[in-house]
């Protein structure tokens, strides 16, 4: 039977959010309903709400959450209820032409629930990333259900479903930063700074951390930035050329989405060197590069979606080196919330008040 729960809708382009109450239908075959227990407030959320990623309102949003599997559809056989899964928004088909190639991190034709969830009266709902999870339950493809040690606080776990494990992600598997490597990371948000911890994990020598606040800059250094540079007055490229011999770091990860802090990772890093792009633009947003600077440099542009994870390789293991004492998770955690207060969250986020605000139920 379809079940009453309580979710958060953003209705309409730039409208407060609020919590309604929301219809999450019974698994199909392949599908899982899960009881949510934690969920993180990311950019992206945001991004939805102000309608920058699609126009298709009313999204119910949330996308980076932990919970417990509570029911499961015919031919479910990965989870089972009981299961505590980390829900994420790659539930690799096995079957696409990058998944063919042993490439499933790119997968192309990634899973979702077939049915939809909606509001009592019928309307049908965009589920963030195919996740919606600002919500007591949600409906999702069983793929997207993660199962990891549930002796991890789901508060913590949660956040490698998107923020963390793209930022993570974006240093060790997108930049394949290695022993020795100096790293610049652009941008100190959840994002930016679980790419410092993860250029940290992979033995990043040097790392220079730059934002506009510095609030995020004393963070990045608890992260683990070796170096920290403030671009509201100082020119970042010249700063992270004098910190690396005057020629540029290694692995330059943007984690700010736009182009002026891109153009910044271009120049800042050394010939031959990678820039990752982790940040997300918005579609009015251009760059303009002299393409002879950009054969002239060498090395790699990269993009980095999700950290190009692989679910059920990256977050059993991020979840045990945490387990360990070496990923500190828990530093991501800024404040615990509640489900009405996710407006209050978006505009502590705007204000660089907060590194997760995480929605706990
Ligand atoms: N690629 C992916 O798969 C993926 C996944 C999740 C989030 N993201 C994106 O990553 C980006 C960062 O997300 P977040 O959650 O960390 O956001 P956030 O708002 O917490 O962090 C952004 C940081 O950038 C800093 N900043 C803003 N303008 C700057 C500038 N000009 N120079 C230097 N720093 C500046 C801010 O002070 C802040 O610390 C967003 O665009 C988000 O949509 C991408
Ligand atoms: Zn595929
Ligand atoms: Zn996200």
């Amino acid at each position: 039977m379809a079940q009453d729960v309580r979710g958060v809708i953003a209705p309409g382009k730039n409208e407060p959010v609020r919590v309604e109450t929301i219809v999450v239908p019974d698994p199909g075959p392949g599908e899982a309903v899960v009881r949510v227990q934690a969920c993180g407030v990311c950019h992206t959320d945001l991004h939805y709400k102000q309608g920058g990623i699609t126009d298709e309102f009313p999204f119910l949003l949330g996308h980076e959450a932990a919970g417990v599997v509570e029911s499961v559809g015919d031919g479910v056989t990965d989870v089972a209820p009981g299961d505590f899964v980390i829900l994420n928004w790659r539930a690799v088909c096995g079957q696409c032409r990058a998944c063919l190639r042993g490439r499933p991190w790119y997968c192309f034709d990634t899973h979702n629930a077939r049915q939809k969830m909606t509001l009592t009266d019928g309307t049908e709902l965009s589920a963030a990333l195919g996740i919606g999870a600002f919500a007591e339950k949600t409906l999702v493809a069983a793929g997207q259900c993660t199962k990891v040690d549930p002796s991890v606080s789901p508060a913590v776990a949660g956040l490698l479903g998107c923020g963390v494990m793209a930022g993570i992600g974006a240093a060790i598997n997108t930049g394949n930063v290695t022993r020795g490597d100096s790293v610049a990371v652009i941008g100190c948000g959840g994002v930016g700074d679980a790419a410092i911890v993860g250029a940290r994990l992979a033995g990043a020598a040097k790392i220079i951390a730059v934002d506009v606040d510095e609030r995020k800059l004393d963070t990045a250094r608890s992260m683990g930035a070796t170096h920290t540079v403030n671009s509201r007055t100082t020119d970042p490229v010249e700063a992270i050329r004098e910190l690396t011999g005057g020629f540029g770091a290694d692995v330059v990860i943007e984690a700010v989405g736009r182009p002026e802090t891109y153009r910044q990772a271009f120049y800042a890093r050394d010939l031959a060197g990678t820039v990752v792009l982790v940040g997300v633009p918005t579609p009015e947003m251009k760059l303009e590069l002299p393409l002879l600077d950009v054969f002239g440099r060498g090395g790699a542009l990269k993009s980095s979606w999700y950290g190009d994870c692989l679910p059920s390789r990256d977050f059993p293991m991020l979840i045990d080196l945490h387990q360990q004492g070496r990923l500190p998770l828990e530093k991501f955690v800024t404040e615990t919330i509640q489900l009405d207060e996710v407006e209050k969250a978006f505009e502590r986020m705007h204000h660089g008040d907060v590194l997760r605000s995480v929605v706990v139920l």
